[in-house]
């Protein structure tokens, strides 16, 4: 297949683009080094440009017969989406639909979108299925929910196919330690925790430990980039077979908490991480754990790399290569 990653520069992008290549796939790379970096892109096929720079996607879509468009490229950090919502609005929702559309003008059929675990909001059952109520708590979540919402809405009128992969945390690194997880800043417990591990952050900041969970703090799904770098793969041969456009879940079904995650990093690296419990952050729900039944049922799909600590490992692998 030849595949158009949008964001290939980024986290779990740049992992897709590796992953797609060692399976001889051909990719090409659109990406405007907003966030990503550029020797994560393992490709020489790299376009640095906007994803909604009309001219130029015209272009590649003109020069190229792509089985299907990926599409990572998104701002990803919740609390800046509550202070700048616009920034979220525009890029996540509003540069998607001009891809979208130029998609559609040029007869590119398939996208395979990035969503997120953001779309429920706060739980009101656990495990969550794909059919649990949507209500985002937060600009970031809101703007995943409205592209997947227009993407329904084109089912009607026009011919893409689509499926939607919500995420939930997204974790983990190239187990070859050639690529790993570098945001700027970084937000998530795991590297957090891991800096600390390695000396470069005195102490983890938990954040509240007066949640209605067994110790206390927050449980989430952890799932391995390589794991959701699989997923897209069945989702695009899964519309290559006539499968129905939707959305699906991604994550392992196991919930962590901060405190379990931070004893299994001690148990991984054999240092001591130092806490400091500080009060709730907000807009984070206690529990949230996947229900990934449909993509088992539906896409084949199974984690390789479920283990908690084997997350870790390698993720901790690529936080000792590079001490940025
Ligand atoms: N946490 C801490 N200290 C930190 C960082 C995180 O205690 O320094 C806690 C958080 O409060 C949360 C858990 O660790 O309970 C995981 O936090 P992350 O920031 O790693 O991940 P989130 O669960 O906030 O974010 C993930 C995805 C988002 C998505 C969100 C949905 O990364 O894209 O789930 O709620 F929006």
């Amino acid at each position: 297949m030849h595949i158009l990653i949008v964001g290939g520069a980024g986290y779990i992008g740049s992992h897709m683009v590796k992953y797609l290549m060692k399976l001889n796939h051909q990719v090409t790379v659109i990406d405007d080094l907003s966030n990503g970096f550029k020797d994560a892109v393992l490709t020489p096929n790299v376009v640095w440009a906007d994803m909604a720079d009309e001219a130029v996607i015209r272009k590649l879509f003109k020069s190229n017969q792509f089985d299907a468009v990926m599409h990572f490229a998104s701002f990803i950090q919740v609390g800046e989406s509550v202070t700048h919502p616009i920034k979220y609005y525009q890029n996540n929702f509003s540069k998607t639909m001009q891809l979208i559309k130029m998609m559609i003008e040029c007869d590119v059929k398939r996208f395979i979108f990035s969503s997120t675990a953001a779309v429920y909001g706060n739980p009101v059952y656990t495990p969550i299925d794909e059919v649990h109520p949507k209500t985002p708590i937060n600009p970031y979540g809101r703007s995943k929910l409205m592209v997947e919402e227009a993407l329904a809405d084109l089912r009607q009128s026009a011919s893409l196919e689509y499926v939607s992969l919500r995420y939930f945390n997204a974790a983990g690194a190239d187990p070859e330690g050639e690529l790993g997880e570098r945001h700027q800043p970084e937000t998530h417990l795991i590297p957090l925790v891991l800096q600390v591990a390695n000396g470069r952050l005195p102490c983890i900041k938990v954040f509240g430990d007066d949640y209605d969970t067994e110790d206390g703090t927050c449980v989430r799904d952890y799932i391995h980039v390589l794991d959701l770098a699989e997923a897209h793969i069945r989702a695009v041969e899964y519309l290559v077979k006539g499968g129905e456009s939707r959305a699906f879940n991604l994550g392992n079904g196991n919930g962590f908490s901060v405190k379990e995650v931070i004893n299994t990093a001690e148990e991984v690296t054999g240092k001591k991480i130092h806490i400091e419990t500080v009060a709730r952050r907000a807009g984070d729900p206690p529990i949230l754990v996947a229900d990934s039944q449909d993509a088992k049922n539906i896409l084949g799909w199974r984690p390789q790399y479920s283990d908690l600590a084997t997350i870790i490992k390698h993720a901790w692998a690529w936080e000792r290569k590079f001490a940025w």
